[in-house]
Formats: C-alpha cells, structure tokens, sequence
C-alpha cells in the first residue's frame, strides 16, 4: 500500500467542529478511511455498504479477510435497511442498551457486501454511545464497518495516538476524541440461532442481557484456552491483544498472588531476565519487579478495564523479557477483563 499524508484532526465532544466531521464523511463516501472514537475503543472506518472499502480496512490492519466488521449506525431504524428479518429481541436489546458497547448478530440482506461480513450470510451491528461517533456515521452516510483500529495483533487502541502508532502512512485521517471511556471492545450477542448467545464478553453482561430476553447463553470457548470447539465469532480464533514479552497471570486470593509473583521475579532475576509486573493498586508496593504498572483498583473492573490496553501497549516500549500479570474477578464485567487477559497471556495461568 502506497503510504499516504495521515490527517489528525483533534475534536471536542462537547463542541463538534462540524466542518471536520463533514470532510470525514465525505472521505468515507469516497471510499477512504478514517479511524474514530466510540465510548469502547477506537475504531478505522470505512463505507461498510462498499466492497472495496471493506477490503481496504483489512489491508491497513493486516487482517485476515475472513474475519468480518462490525457496521456501525447512529439510529435504531437503520438495522431494516441492512437486515430484511430483524428479530423482535433486537428491538428490545435496542431499546435498552443503544447507543451502547452492545453489538447484535442478525441475518444481512443484499446490501451488505460479503468483503463486510468476511463472506459470512449474518451482519454485526452496533450503534456506539459516543457523539462524535454518532456525528461521523451520520455525515458519512450511516452505515460505517470498523474493527478496532490496531493493526492485527496488536492491543485495541485506547487513545488516538495508539492508532497513529499503527496505523499512520496507510489511512486518512483520524479523529482525535481523547482516551475512550470503556476501554474493552462491545458485547457481541448472535441472535440468528436459538437462543442468543454472547460471543463476545463486554461491558453489557450476561445478567444485563437476561434481565431483557431471559435466557441467554455464553459461548464456552471464552474463558477456556481450548478452542476444539470453532469459536462463532471468527475473530475469537486470532491470537489477540498479544503484548511482545511472554505473560502468565497468577492467580489466588491476593496474599497469594503477592507471595508467587516474588518467588517468580528471583527465579526469573536469577536466570538474568528482565521482568515486567502487572497488578492493581492494592498490591502495587508489595510486589517486586524491574518495570511496574499499576492498572487501579482490583475491586473496580472498569477503572482495570480503562487502564488495560494501554498499559499493554506500554510493555510493548519495554525490553521486558516476561511480563507477570494479577488474576480479576471474572464476575459481571469481570468475564470481559479476564477474557481479554487470558488471550493476551495466551492462557497462561499460574495457580500453585
Ligand atoms: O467495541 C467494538 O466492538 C469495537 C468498536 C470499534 O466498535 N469494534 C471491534 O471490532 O471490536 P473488531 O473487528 O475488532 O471485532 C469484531 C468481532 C470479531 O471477533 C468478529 O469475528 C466478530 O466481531 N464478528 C463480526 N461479524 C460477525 C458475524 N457476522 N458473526 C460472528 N462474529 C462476527
Ligand atoms: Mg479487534
């Protein structure tokens, strides 16, 4: 791909400079790209009713083509355009949870091209609780596919310099909104089969989900290493969110945790490595590391969850030979926050 200029362009959610946002659509209608802020993570935009933008999209983040897109809307009544069998708990979920880190699987209709849904007959749709977001979709036409805007493998970006960091040279433009509230991806819950089922653990749970549908399902393959059976959600078999360094979580109740973290960091220093730690505040001045971060409060997974990624990516700075990381709990939005740590450990738990 040829490298291009990368516009980036700063906005205030508060006081949208429309101007911007009409260039950004109109760079959209034109078959370009632009990444953008959505209250979970940020996202690189293309036209999703257009093949070639889709295939666009998965060469900047060099991605497999048969992992497909989430489209993005900015109103209810844009899911009848793209899906002809909207099922009646959509509307419901609709209704509760949009705008919202919520993304829902439907059957597609002819408009959507297969380069969107990586030749999958279903479409993932989600409209974002994020104004600058929901201004960008509008102007651009209101139907905008965009996976999370790192390149593959890479942790999902938090902060519109993280997608400078991959992705400039090869898109656009991008929209600059800050650091994003959330700070994991959506909720994915597939409603073509039976009962709906979540692919995806986010910040809406499965107990928010049952609360409107009653029963909901999670599929296994979530907090389980073993992917014998095909996960659902393509995108679930890719090693993701990886950090470079080598990671195992420990887990435990937190004395625990505080004693095997020590005993791992002189085995490792005696072996002449360099070792990275991971763990809330509650722990921080107790363990020993060579590089330390703190992702919060361990009794408060949304400030864990805000602060993740980004502390990911700054390990990715580090020459850090093997990176020890703290269990969560994985209940409510917990089963989000660990699902992402596990795959990032590559399933590596510690539990003496
Ligand atoms: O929070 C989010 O959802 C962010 C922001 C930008 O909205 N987007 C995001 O997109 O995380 P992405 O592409 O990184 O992850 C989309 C996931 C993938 O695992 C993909 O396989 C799955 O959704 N997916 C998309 N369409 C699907 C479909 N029709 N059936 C099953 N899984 C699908
Ligand atoms: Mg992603």
């Amino acid at each position: 791909m040829c490298d291009m200029k990368t516009r980036f362009e700063k906005i205030d959610s508060n006081n949208i400079n429309k101007d911007i946002i009409n260039e950004a659509g109109d760079i959209i209608k034109a078959g370009g790209l632009v990444a953008f802020p959505t209250e979970t993570v940020y996202g690189l935009g293309g036209d999703a009713l257009n093949a070639k933008s889709s295939e666009k999209i998965y060469a900047a983040k060099g991605r497999p083509s048969d992992n497909p897109l989430i489209v993005h809307i900015d109103n209810i009544d844009s899911l009848k355009e793209i899906s002809d069998d909207v099922p009646d708990e959509a509307y419901k979920l609709a209704d509760a949870f949009w705008p919202g880190p919520l993304t829902m699987i439907v059957n597609k209709n002819e408009k959507v091209p297969k380069e969107t849904t990586g030749g999958l007959s279903t479409v993932a749709i989600r409209m974002p609780d994020d104004e600058i977001a929901l201004a960008f979709i509008k102007a651009a036409g209101g139907f905008i596919a965009a996976p999370s805007a790192n390149t593959s493998g890479r942790p999902s970006p938090t902060l519109a310099e993280h997608v400078r960091d991959d992705l400039d040279g090869k898109i656009e433009m991008i929209l600059d909104g800050g650091q994003v509230g959330i700070g994991v991806e959506s909720t994915i819950v597939d409603l073509t089969e039976g009962t709906p089922t979540i692919l995806r653990p986010g910040y809406v749970t499965q107990e928010m989900l049952s609360k409107v549908l009653g029963d909901v399902d999670t599929d296994r393959t979530i907090l389980e290493g073993t992917f014998a059976a095909k996960p659902k959600a393509p995108g679930m078999k890719y090693r993701h969110y990886a950090p470079k360094a080598s990671m195992s979580l420990i887990e435990g109740d937190i004395e625990k945790i505080v004693s095997v973290m020590n005993s791992r960091y002189s085995e490792a220093k005696s072996k002449g490595l360099k070792v990275g730690i991971m763990c809330s505040s509650q722990i921080f001045d107790k363990v020993n590391g060579d590089v330390k971060k703190d992702l919060g409060n361990r009794e408060d997974e949304r400030e864990i969850a805000h602060n993740l990624y980004k502390v990911l990516r700054e390990f990715d700075e580090e020459d850090v030979d093997i990176i020890y990381g703290e269990c969560f709990s994985k209940e409510g939005f917990g089963q989000a926050v660990m699902n992402r740590l596990l795959k990032a450990a590559g399933f590596t738990v510690i539990s003496e």
